[in-house]
């Protein structure tokens, strides 16, 4: 016999599904890889026109990418683009990573509403800013001692 929280969680959920999908209702309720990462290879923040940030690090061994993270004081529906894109990343080399549009990320959700998409936006530009932030990193490395993160 559900409890009464869960009856209200069943609740909110249905009125959620009349506008996002399972798969994002589910990224933004149970999202993966958010934090910080100690010793990131690469990194970005991006704030976004909305007034919204996101934040991504990323772990690359031998290219490609092993892990990476995210983190956003953004809406649910940036939490799930975050979630969604550190998922996407990982296993990519860096140039593919960087290839990650906002309509991959509107697919991998099963699409937003409009005046959500550009919350997919800001998690593909963001991620696109920590694989340029690796390669720099990887080109000039002394400018890791002047990283901020
Ligand atoms: Fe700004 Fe979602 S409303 S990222």
């Amino acid at each position: 016999m559900p409890t009464s929280w869960e009856k209200f969680e069943e609740l909110i959920k249905a009125e959620m599904r009349k506008l996002y999908s399972e798969v994002t209702i589910d990224h933004a309720m149970n999202p993966r890889n958010v934090g910080d990462m100690e010793d990131a290879d690469g990194f970005a923040s991006v704030t976004g026109p909305c007034g919204d940030t996101m934040k991504i690090w990323l772990k690359v061994s031998n290219g490609t990418i092993a892990r990476a993270t995210f983190f956003t004081d953004g809406c649910g529906t940036s939490i799930a683009s975050g979630s969604m894109v550190a998922e996407m990343a990982r296993g990519k080399n860096v140039c593919e990573a960087q290839k990650i549009s906002q309509q991959n990320v509107l697919d991998a959700l099963g699409g937003l509403p409009e005046g959500s998409e550009h919350c997919a936006l800001l998690a593909s530009n963001t991620l696109k800013e920590a694989a340029n932030n690796y390669l720099a990193m990887k080109n000039e490395p002394w400018k890791r001692a002047y990283r901020k993160y």
